[in-house]
């Protein structure tokens, strides 16, 4: 069991508890909260949520991460009479974390809130730095708020019901985190590999609070992504294109993302080709494929499309060496011509 503060610059503070049971959120909520997860997270652990009368439920993936989502929310917490005192807590995977968070910091101007994650991608990542929000118009978290959740609580035994495939993708933000900012991590995964993907309890929460770490300690000198935060997006400017044009997992394609990223870094920054085999192979074993077969025209139109990359360069993450990153701004041509030309 382990307790991990994140202290930002902005005066905000989020406390991280990692290994503890669902039992523990009672005395962690200032008070009754009204919970707020989907219908999956409720069908298998809804007997073992904190008193409360006041559950809401909302459905899963994506297409509920949205602004009628959050306004059918809205419309329940008036009919609860819920005031400036109301506490939320959301317990559930990523969507149900960005969708009450962005809930909590809007409702009434914003009320307090805490977390529950449930998924491996959510402990890992999704839960911690107080980014949370909807998606709009076809783009992914396009509306949100900076907003500390007033502790995070990751019960890693929840994770023996996730299927496979999440767990792959919060196993790829695992590696995403050794590679930008700690050696020692990444080669603690590669030596746990067997036993992280068994969920051994004492690697996962080892693991998770590894990456909790890194994250808390990222997001606490740049909370607001002026700098330091945007090494968060290693292997995700193209994992993003991938993820859209061939339709894979998130951690599928962040995972290729960050092979070529490693790649272009070994031309960029004189990062080894021994580091980028190291990355290859901690894919595999961590059940993700290094490359992905995809219309590699479409891909960079993809990127080129992407709103969030409007103007001629991106700050594009490389890194010098595992455990080490930095961030260029590479022109999106450069970019392009590298990815059409890659021997993958
Ligand atoms: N705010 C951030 O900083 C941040 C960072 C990374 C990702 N995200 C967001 O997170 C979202 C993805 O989150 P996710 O990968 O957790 O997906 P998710 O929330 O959709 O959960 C995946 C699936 O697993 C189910 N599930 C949840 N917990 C389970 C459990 N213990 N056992 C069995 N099934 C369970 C869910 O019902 C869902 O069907 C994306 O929308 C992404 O944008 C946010
Ligand atoms: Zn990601």
């Amino acid at each position: 069991m382990s307790c991990i503060v994140l202290d930002t610059k902005g005066g905000s503070k989020s406390t991280i508890f990692v290994g503890q049971g669902l039992e523990s959120l009672d005395g962690l909520c200032p008070s009754k909260p009204v919970i707020i997860t989907d219908n999956r997270v409720r069908e298998l652990y809804g007997s073992r949520f904190p008193k409360s009368q006041m559950v809401l439920t909302i459905g899963q993936g994506e297409a509920a991460k949205t602004l009628e989502t959050v306004q059918g929310l809205y419309g329940r917490l008036m009919e609860l009479g819920g005031d400036r005192s109301t506490f939320i807590l959301g317990i559930g995977g990523g969507i149900v974390c960005d969708v009450a968070g962005f809930v909590a910091s809007t409702f009434l101007r914003g009320v307090n809130f805490g977390f529950a994650a449930t998924t491996l991608l959510a402990q890992t990542d999704a839960s911690v730095g107080g980014k949370n929000g909807v998606n709009f118009a076809g783009y992914k978290n396009m509306v949100g708020t900076f907003n500390q959740p007033l502790f995070v609580l990751c019960d890693t035994g929840l994770l023996a019901t996730l299927p496979k495939k999440e767990l792959a993708n919060g196993f790829a933000e695992i590696i995403k985190h050794g590679c930008i900012a700690d050696e020692a991590y990444f080669e603690f995964l590669e030596a746990n590999a067997n036993k992280a993907n068994n969920l051994d309890q004492e690697a996962i929460n080892a693991l998770v609070q590894g990456s909790v770490k890194i994250k808390a300690g990222v997001v606490s000198r740049d909370e607001l992504e002026k700098g330091e935060r945007t090494k968060l997006n290693f292997g995700h400017t193209i994992g993003h294109a991938l993820e859209k044009v061939a339709g894979i997992s998130h951690g599928q394609a962040v995972a290729a993302g960050m092979v070529l990223a490693a790649k272009l870094s070994a031309a960029r920054t004189g990062f080894a080709q021994e580091g980028v085999a190291r990355i290859e192979n901690l894919v595999r074993a961590m059940g993700l494929a290094p490359v992905i077969d995809a219309d590699r025209q479409k891909v960079i139109d993809a990127l080129f499309k992407d709103k969030k990359l409007a103007g001629k360069a991106v700050r594009f993450v490389l890194l010098k060496k595992i455990g080490q990153s930095t961030v260029e701004k590479i022109p999106l041509d450069e970019l392009a011509d590298f990815y059409l030309s890659a021997s993958l």
